[in-house]
């Protein structure tokens, strides 16, 4: 049923169809009887799904990759279908349009997209009022037995205008405004679409980054749990370098892996691989190379950090190997657009 409703939406433009789908999905939980429809249909059931990580409660482990709802638009809708956990973002300090469009491409044959997005996003200022008005909306269904908690994750980067020099501060900006209303943070250093920006991966500036926004932290009343996510593109010293830099500073856990800016092993055409050009390729073909990286992250740390797995899960065979490597938690994306909204549950299904 979903495939045949994805062929028709795979003619038109990948991000009209995004954003269009999610509009037609919030109008139509306005309705009540629709809400209750989706949520008993979605809802994946099963023993052991709960996950206790970082001190928060996760209803299932399967979460949504960030840059799906960048602006926290639709975290009601999410959590009705089923996500355990949803990440935000990413949120600069000041708003973004982005790159130009397209910027959004699928490969189908190789169930993949390629995407080129530039941080577009409403800015942490509106993010965060956004984020304030569903926690109270979350804080009125607490306790009740049928709805389960969205977890929330806070994806925070820089503005493109903003140097590597003072990209700190922009961290700063988005760590405090956001601090109320999410669960957890994830500092991105890995998007492709942002210039120089994975530069910041090099040890010295990502320590300054981390340290820094962990004293922020520490300074508070509640503090949340702190991750880096890191691109599949690093070399192994450069991998080993944060490795070593999360163990030193304790951090609570890594991302792995962003969108890729190989194009190996790809069997699209590649008239229809030009076409797309430049930017990150997530799905299928970026699962090998993620699931190794989880893997190595995990035999390195001896378990100690944990991995939220990201990169070509499309299936719950998929997200079985990457828990198996060593993910505690996964999310997807592309596998969302290729599968459609029953994965959550298919996933689910398959990993119990
Ligand atoms: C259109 C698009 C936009 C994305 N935007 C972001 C982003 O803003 N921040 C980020 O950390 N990752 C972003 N990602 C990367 C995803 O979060 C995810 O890590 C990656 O796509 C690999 O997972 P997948 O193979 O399941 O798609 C984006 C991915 C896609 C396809």
């Amino acid at each position: 049923m979903y495939k045949l409703l994805r062929n028709i939406l795979f003619c038109f433009d990948a991000e009209n169809v995004h954003y269009l789908s999610m509009n037609f999905l919030k109008f139509s939980c306005r309705y009540n009887f629709i809400r209750k429809f989706l949520q008993k249909y979605f809802r994946p059931s099963g023993k052991n799904l709960e996950r206790n990580l970082f001190g928060l409660t996760f209803s299932n482990p399967v979460g949504l990759a960030a840059g799906f709802d960048k602006n926290g638009k639709y975290l009601d809708e999410l959590r009705i279908l089923g996500f355990g956990f949803v990440e935000i973002g990413t949120v600069t300090p000041l708003p973004q349009e982005g790159n130009p469009k397209p910027r959004l491409f699928r490969l189908p044959k190789d169930e993949a997209i390629v995407n080129r997005m530039g941080f577009n996003n409403d800015g942490v200022v509106t993010i965060s009022e956004r984020l304030y008005r569903f926690k109270q909306l979350q804080s009125n269904y607490n306790g009740s037995k049928n709805e389960n908690k969205l977890i929330i994750g806070g994806n925070i980067g820089k503005n493109k205008k903003t140097p590597n020099e003072d990209a700190w501060k922009d961290y700063e900006i988005c760590f405090n405004l956001l601090h109320g209303v999410v669960d957890y943070f994830v500092v991105n250093v890995s998007s492709p679409n942002t210039p120089g920006l994975r530069d910041l991966q090099r040890k010295d500036s990502l320590k300054k980054i981390l340290i820094h926004l962990q004293e922020l932290n520490r300074a508070k009343e509640n503090q949340k749990p702190l991750m880096v996510k890191i691109s599949p593109d690093l070399s192994t010293e450069e991998l080993d370098d944060i490795i070593d830099l999360a163990m030193e500073i304790k951090l609570d856990g890594i991302v792995a892996t962003n969108t890729t800016i190989s194009r190996k092993n790809l069997v699209s055409k590649e008239k229809k691989i030009s076409k797309a050009g430049e930017g990150g390729l997530s799905g299928k073909p970026l699962m090998v190379e993620s699931t190794r990286i989880t893997n190595y992250i995990f035999r390195k740390t001896r378990g100690a950090i944990p991995v939220i797995g990201s990169g070509g899960i499309l299936n719950g065979k998929d997200a079985a190997e990457k828990i198996s490597a060593g993910a505690s938690l996964v999310q997807v994306w592309t596998g969302f657009i290729y599968e459609g909204p029953t994965i959550v549950k298919k996933i689910c299904k398959s990993i119990q």
